[in-house]
């Protein structure tokens, strides 16, 4: 296993749930149990969590971790749009808070066979739900050169769509593109040199695209969003942490649609993001989002 998944916006989430005894959690993306734990904490004695996650190996580590707080930790290997059917099998109707923290944990990241990182070679993966029946590999194998291009233009929002798409398409007629470097070393040929970015690599975007639809990102955060907050008792909050400017606009519009329907009402008018020192000690916080809305 690789290093230990840090959570992030750790103190902010706590005060916007507002965790205490009796009440009971939904950690929608358990992943090491991070969130949980601290959650835990502050609803001693007899809080209770939810924890869903999709990852057989997240599931392992949440377990491990979160065993010391018995039979108050459920937890669930589920895409979290199941989330109604495991309260009905729970005989839960409501709950007091809801917590998504978005993309990939460090767990995911960092192992470099399941494809996900830029780093090191790795098979084209990027299930984060082993069960998934294709991979990216099979994506970039099976895709139009139409398809490819639009899931880059909006899933990575890439400005080179069209030349990576054609490069990829080059490259498969040759040979499947089956790893990590592969992939990377093609988008690299495709942008023009004077573009590449020393900050960024410049694959960057198409990972995150390929990633985005393999595991159906944005329709999975689409749903939860949909349903999640109608099981939130009056005054429950869902926090979301989001990585990417794609799914925090989704987080931003479905909160707002609620707040102007009178279903639920915005906590944070804008986004809450990591304080300096946060970014300084867990640079993988950098990008994140944190919004915040109550039932109302
Ligand atoms: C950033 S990590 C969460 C880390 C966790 N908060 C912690 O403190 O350890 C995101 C997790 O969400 C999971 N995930 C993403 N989409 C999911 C979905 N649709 N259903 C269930 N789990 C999902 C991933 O597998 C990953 O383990």
């Amino acid at each position: 296993m690789g290093s230990q998944h840090i959570p992030v916006l750790v103190e902010e989430v706590m005060n916007l749930l507002r965790c205490e005894a009796h009440k009971t959690y939904v950690d929608a993306t358990v992943g090491g149990g991070g969130h949980a734990l601290e959650i835990f904490k502050r609803a001693s004695p007899d809080g209770i969590v939810i924890g869903i996650d999709w990852d057989e190996e997240a599931i392992a580590e949440a377990k491990g971790a979160l065993a010391p707080f018995g039979d108050r930790i459920k937890i669930f290997r589920e895409n979290f749009v199941r989330l109604p059917d495991l309260l009905e099998a729970l005989n839960i109707s409501e709950v007091d808070g809801i917590l998504l923290d978005l993309g990939l944990s460090s767990l995911q990241l960092e192992k470099k066979e399941r494809g996900f990182s830029l780093k090191g070679e790795g098979p084209l993966d990027m299930r984060m739900d082993q069960r998934i029946n294709r991979t990216a590999a099979d994506l970039i194998e099976g895709l139009s050169f139409q398809e490819l291009e639009s899931t880059l233009r909006e899933f990575g929002e890439e400005r080179w769509a069209k030349r990576i798409a054609r490069a990829i398409l080059q490259e498969r007629e040759k040979k499947p593109v089956g790893t990590t470097q592969e992939l990377r070393q093609i988008v690299h040929r495709a942008i023009p040199r004077r573009f590449h970015s020393r900050r960024i690599d410049p694959a960057t975007r198409t990972f995150q695209a390929f990633r985005i639809l393999v595991n159906e990102e944005l329709e999975n955060l689409r749903r939860i969003l949909e349903t999640g907050w109608t099981f939130l008792k009056r005054g429950g909050r869902i926090c979301v942490i989001s990585f990417h400017s794609l799914e925090d606009r989704m987080v931003k519009e479905t909160f707002r649609r609620l707040d102007r329907d009178g279903v639920m009402r915005g906590i944070t008018k804008k986004p809450i993001t990591p304080s300096e020192e946060e970014k300084q000690r867990n640079p993988r916080s950098r990008s994140a989002k944190l919004r915040c809305a109550e039932r109302v």
